[in-house]
């Protein structure tokens, strides 16, 4: 950052040089002056015969204007529409850290389908060669100690990262759309990835991502920093814009310990901002995340990180197959993919909410949506500061009241029954143990410990939307529920 000082002694060099100015000077700054303002004329009005002339062309090709408010989002009819090919993937890896992380990208990676690399700070050593066909193709970041600005550096690991944006650029085309970046421990949900994509305007400036679910963390950095581990997209003319002026921007914030900082730091000076999607996740938290992932906003899920610092996201598997499990239910259906959909039986009072693939959670009471799509906070933040923690609301201090209390049944398989229709089957892993809910009639829901939930195989879930369902209970210990669109005007209350 330019300090008052070195600003002093700008606005003194510029005092000189206008004092200077003698009356020839006058004129030509007044030619200057004309020069300008036809211009300026010309980009503005661009008369539809009006042939500039050569100056002109030369001029309008070295400084291109840009618009940085990406205000039109109407997609050019021409292009046809987004899939996979058209995003440049980076997986920001270590080699000393890869033999444990490199589950978390072969677990998203399609190989043939998805395109990009990982890169790492060395050559693979031999354990990894010959590179595996199930792990995206490697390149290794270029060796920045020779760069007259290395010995003011303070993180140069975090310039390396920061120096993927432009390293990857170099390996686009002009099919390329979109460069996303991600950290070796992300998972990245590829088909809602392109369909979210697909809403933008790849020929104008984006730079879509999602801050921290803490607010501290926010605090600490930026609410308008993507966070890097829960991945980020660059529109290509933003990535070759950056790319451009990305060694620049290392200049003039060497100090820098965080390379989405960086980022964040040279787009705001090109008067960029950050597009939020809610659909990535930072996962800065710890413990228990199945209260998160059970209720997840109403948008398309499009990564998780931090794998580690959570418990392994389903009950009796380690982290790696809980992922994998995930991913069985992901491969069929990424659009409902942990996207909640709620129902009640009203014979009993008991409210159903699903996180489809994930969970299912029964209630001794009917809840209305207003109040179910807050997190249940069984987690913690990762680290622990004075309220609010977090970015959202959440319900805390219930899991020992019996009619706030869910039942929790997990994913446990999927099928297909016939053309039409999708079976996901949730079990019981525990008991509740607490009594029945009173208030609203006794009825206690212990019983149930399968349920079976029918979704369309064929229509997948619009983005934003929601589903309603109804119950059928088959027996004391098993329950279907269907999803089905919503009536209009349907309350889910
Ligand atoms: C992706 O789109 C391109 C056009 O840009 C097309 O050539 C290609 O076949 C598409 N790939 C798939 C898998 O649909
Ligand atoms: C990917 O493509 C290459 C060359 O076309 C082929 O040899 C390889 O078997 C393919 N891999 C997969 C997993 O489809
Ligand atoms: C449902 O709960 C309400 C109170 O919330 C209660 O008045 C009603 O009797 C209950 N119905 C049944 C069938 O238990
Ligand atoms: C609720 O039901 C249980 C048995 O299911 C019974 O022991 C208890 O007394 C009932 N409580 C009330 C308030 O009716
Ligand atoms: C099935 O329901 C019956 C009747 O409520 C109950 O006694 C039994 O324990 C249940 N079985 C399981 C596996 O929950």
């Amino acid at each position: 950052m330019s300090s008052p000082l070195s600003m002093n002694s700008t606005i003194a060099k510029f005092r000189t040089k206008l004092s200077s100015i003698s009356q020839g000077d006058v004129c030509k700054v007044l030619a200057f002056l004309g020069l300008t303002l036809f211009m300026i004329y010309v980009f503005i009005f661009s008369p539809p015969n009006y042939q500039p002339s050569d100056l002109l062309t030369t001029l309008k090709q070295k400084f291109p204007i840009i618009n940085t408010s990406p205000l039109s989002t109407s997609l050019s009819l021409t292009d046809p529409p987004t899939n996979a090919s058209h995003i440049m993937f980076s997986i920001v890896g270590s080699m000393n850290t890869w033999k444990y992380k490199r589950y978390y990208s072969e677990s998203w990676w399609r190989p043939n389908v998805t395109r990009g690399h990982v890169f790492l700070d060395r050559s693979p050593s031999a354990e990894f060669l010959p590179w595996s066909d199930s792990s995206a193709p490697f390149r290794v970041n270029e060796d920045i100690r020779g760069f007259a600005v290395y010995p003011r550096i303070k993180w140069p690991d975090q310039v390396r990262i920061f120096r993927t944006v432009m390293e990857s650029f170099r390996e686009g085309d002009k099919d390329t759309r979109w460069f996303v970046m991600t950290d070796d421990d992300t998972i990245i949900f590829v088909d809602n990835l392109v369909k979210t994509l697909g809403k933008y305007d790849h020929k104008k400036h984006w730079y879509i991502g999602m801050n921290s679910e803490c607010v501290k963390s926010n605090f600490d950095f930026s609410f308008d920093m993507a966070f890097g581990g829960a991945g980020y997209a660059l529109s290509y003319p933003l990535a070759a814009l950056v790319a451009k002026r990305l060694d620049g921007c290392i200049e003039r914030y060497p100090h820098l310990r965080v390379s989405d900082q960086m980022l964040f730091f040279c787009l705001s000076d090109l008067g960029f901002t950050i597009t939020h999607e809610i659909g990535f996740h930072q996962i800065d938290l710890r413990g228990d995340a199945s209260g998160y992932l059970s209720y997840h906003p109403q948008t398309p899920l499009l990564s998780l990180h931090h794998i580690d610092l959570i418990n392994p996201i389903y009950p009796n598997m380690d982290r790696p197959a809980a992922i994998r499990h995930l991913m069985k239910a992901g491969a069929v259906d990424q659009s409902r993919l942990l996207q909640q959909t709620i129902c009640y039986h009203r014979p009993l009072n008991w409210t159903f909410s699903m996180s489809w693939g994930y969970s299912a959670h029964i209630y001794e009471a009917i809840m209305s949506r207003n109040y179910l799509k807050r997190p249940l906070e069984t987690f913690a933040p990762f680290e622990r500061t004075h309220a609010p923690v977090f970015m959202f609301n959440t319900r805390w201090g219930v899991l020992d009241n019996p009619c706030e209390a869910p039942h929790v049944l997990f994913f446990e398989s999927i099928e297909r029954d016939g053309e039409d229709r999708i079976v996901t089957t949730y079990l019981r892993k525990w008991a509740r143990n607490l009594p029945s809910c009173a208030s609203s009639g006794n009825h206690s829901a212990e019983s149930i410990s399968k349920i079976r939930v029918f979704s369309s195989a064929k229509i997948p879930l619009e983005a934003g939307g929601a589903e309603c369902c109804d119950v059928r209970m088959l027996d004391a210990n098993v329950t279907e529920v269907n999803y089905r669109p919503c009536y209009s005007g349907e309350v889910m209350a």
